[in-house]
């Protein structure tokens, strides 16, 4: 495949940036990018995020003008994370199935800013619920097919308030195929859903439950439902249930650390997959970048690379913005 040197000698190809250019592989485009954006049912426009520097919680009308900055950007979807009132949660996480709450809103209010501007939600109970897990808890289990019922109904709330693309990360089993059957029967065939396939039971969600603030209300840890950072080969049983069920497309996460599967899944399944750059990815370059360790511009340019040349045909990242205006 390739000579001896000299006669080969790869440095010829990086001698000058223009054959440096001509010549790579991946290129990561602002096409690339789904904006991650927590909003929040307070009335100040903005609250900054400890653990995550640079990121805020936008209220409704905040994050309408967010909105109108992507479509300028060029950021082609915004994905919503809701930070509700603490006392609005409940066991049950009620708050979830509100047609006039928060994600509802807010879902409303990005399609009327920036119409041209994909609107993703998340399905899960965690953002609701008092104890902070993803799906109802019963004697310290959580229940599959009770949750999933309830996950139904609050896909579809998103679906009526305007939702393009319902992407479930709580790992229920079956949930898939619950949500398709329901947006059928209700008319959503356009309607797209993004699975949270793999995704794993991880301590870099921290920053992300400080601030959808779950941290707190947490008891215990996710690991009966969200996958074993030890397992590769169940990603790829759990991508193949999905597709059967009727996603349109995956994600794995968390993103930098699985960058293997994120490889094996659009490799094994030719489908859209997407990588999650998650919060503590970010805070973790964020963080040596405010000691002066690293440069933070170029390792979140590189960090996002990273996905493409795994094989993502996008990345969900907090960086969407800063990574949209870096890439001109
Ligand atoms: C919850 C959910 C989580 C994230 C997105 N949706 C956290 C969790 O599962 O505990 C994490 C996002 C991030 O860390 O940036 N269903």
């Amino acid at each position: 495949m390739t000579g001896q040197y000299p006669e080969t000698r790869p440095r010829r190809l990086r001698q000058a940036p223009w054959i440096r250019r001509l010549t790579r592989e991946h290129v990561l485009g602002v096409d690339d990018l789904v904006w991650a954006v927590v909003v929040s049912d307070r009335a100040d426009p903005t609250e900054p995020v400890a653990a995550m520097p640079g990121v805020e919680r936008l209220s409704v009308k905040a994050l309408a003008k967010a909105a109108k900055e992507a479509e300028r950007l060029g950021i082609p979807a915004i994905a919503l994370f809701p930070h509700v009132d603490p006392a609005k949660k409940d066991a049950q996480g009620t708050e979830a199935l509100n047609p006039d709450g928060l994600v509802a809103q807010a879902i409303r209010a990005v399609k009327d800013a920036a119409p041209g501007v994909g609107v993703i939600c998340d399905v899960a109970l965690d953002p609701f619920t008092d104890h902070g897990h993803d799906g109802l808890l019963q004697d310290g289990r959580i229940l599959n097919d009770e949750t999933v019922a309830r996950l139904v109904e609050q896909a579809l709330m998103q679906a009526r308030a305007g939702c393009d693309v319902i992407a479930p990360s709580d790992m229920m089993d079956g949930r898939i195929g619950a949500i398709r059957a329901a947006l059928e029967a209700e008319g959503f065939t356009d309607t797209l859903i993004l699975s949270y396939a793999a995704k794993y039971a991880s301590a870099f969600y921290g920053p992300y439950r400080e601030a959808i603030g779950s941290a707190t209300a947490l008891k215990g840890d996710k690991q009966t439902y969200q996958m074993d950072p030890g397992n590769a080969e169940e990603a790829l049983r759990e991508v193949a249930l999905d597709l059967s069920e009727g996603a349109d497309m995956v994600m794995v996460k968390p993103g930098m650390p699985y960058l293997d599967i994120v490889r094996a899944v659009s490799q094994t399944f030719g489908v859209p997959t997407f990588a999650f750059q998650v919060s503590g990815e970010y805070a973790m370059i964020e963080a040596a970048a405010a000691n002066g360790w690293l440069d933070g511009n170029r390792a979140m340019l590189e960090s996002l690379m990273a996905f493409k040349r795994a094989g993502a045909a996008g990345i969900v990242t907090y960086y969407a913005p800063r990574a949209a205006k870096a890439l001109g």
